[in-house]
């Protein structure tokens, strides 16, 4: 069978991540790239453009995957659908939910495969808390807990704290992650509310810390917390249900469950694979046919509309 051949819009951080993950999945090859930085795309690729358009023009693509900051995933998304491309594309799926609706909708008219680059679902303990709790080990899913935290040093002066560029803070960057794990763990949500703060005076106009609470359909409750002020932060998901829990600690790299009786924690065995090779080994055997997508664009616009109901903006 020919190697796909994927076209990478955007080479700085998590497109570098891709890049080089790429290249650890059989059968996939980067065979374009495009930044506005032309030498960034010239070291990604054997096929460099400073344009989207001009890449999907000249190259024969097998599918789109779509790196940039978000405010140019709408843009980038809606061209590689009309040229006809399936796409993966970055969280958030868009700054906001009326764009990620123009995405969602131009790929369900096109008939077009659209991916949420939700990694987390494809984190090798992420995977085997889900087993357990699909097998009913945890019992009833009761209550959520997720933090991710850090310094982000010079989010100051990086497009982050840019609300035309980015949508949002730490909320937008970091907890649609979270949410997307509540979602994929505990279930649909219902409602959503946040109490968010910017502790930098060198931030205007978006959060960078926040913590927020959530309510899925299925009645469990979740509190999550973001923060890019907080040094030695803990980054750690904790599942608890009416007959055990389970922590993953990102941090240590120790996942570990205890069911009701149990004298102690039981670790998960080692498995070191990575989520973003298992990410995009996922989306080529999805473009293979060989299985369904894990997480589709419904998952991406479903993920920034709970944070608009956070925001308080829906
Ligand atoms: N899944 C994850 O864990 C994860 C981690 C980091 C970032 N992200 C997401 O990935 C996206 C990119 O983040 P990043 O940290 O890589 O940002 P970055 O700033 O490091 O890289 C963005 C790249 O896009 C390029 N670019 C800018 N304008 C462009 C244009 N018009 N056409 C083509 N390329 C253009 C820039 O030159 C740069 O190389 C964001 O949506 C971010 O939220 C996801």
């Amino acid at each position: 069978m020919a190697s796909l051949r994927i076209g990478l819009v955007g080479c700085g951080g998590i497109g570098g991540v891709h890049a080089r993950s790429w290249a650890q999945v059989e059968g996939a090859d980067v065979v374009a790239a495009c930044d506005v930085d032309l030498e960034r795309a010239s070291a990604t690729a054997p096929r460099a453009f400073s344009h989207w358009d001009e890449m999907l023009a000249e190259v024969d693509l097998d599918a789109v995957d779509i790196c940039t900051p978000p405010h140019l995933h709408a843009p980038a998304a809606l061209a590689a659908i009309k040229a006809g491309k399936p796409v993966l594309c970055e969280k958030p799926l868009a700054r906001n939910p009326a764009e990620a609706r123009r995405i969602f909708d131009a790929a369900a008219e096109a008939g077009s495969l659209l991916v949420t680059a939700f990694c987390h679902r494809f984190h090798p303990p992420v995977e085997w808390v889900k087993s357990q709790i699909d097998a009913g080990s945890l019992g009833r899913i009761l209550m959520f807990r997720n933090r991710f935290g850090t310094r982000f040093k010079g989010v100051e002066d990086k497009w982050f704290s840019n609300p035309e560029i980015a949508g949002g803070g730490a909320l937008m960057d970091t907890s649609i992650h979270s949410v997307d794990l509540f979602r994929f763990l505990v279930g649909e949500v219902e409602t959503a509310s946040a109490l968010t703060s910017t502790f930098s005076p060198n931030i205007l106009g978006l959060e960078d810390s926040a913590a927020m609470l959530l309510r899925a359909e299925s009645g469990a409750i979740g509190v999550i917390e973001a923060s890019w002020m907080t040094p030695c932060s803990a980054n750690v998901v904790e599942i608890y249900g009416e007959l055990g829990a389970a922590v993953i600690d990102y941090d240590t790299g120790v996942t570990r469950v205890r069911h009701d009786g149990d004298s102690d924690w039981t670790a998960m065995p080692g498995d070191d694979r990575s989520r973003f090779v298992e990410e995009l080994r996922h989306f080529a055997s999805v473009l293979r046919g060989e299985t369904a997508p894990r997480m589709t664009g419904h998952d991406g616009l479903r993920a920034v509309e709970v944070l608009y109901q956070a925001y308080g903006k829906a």
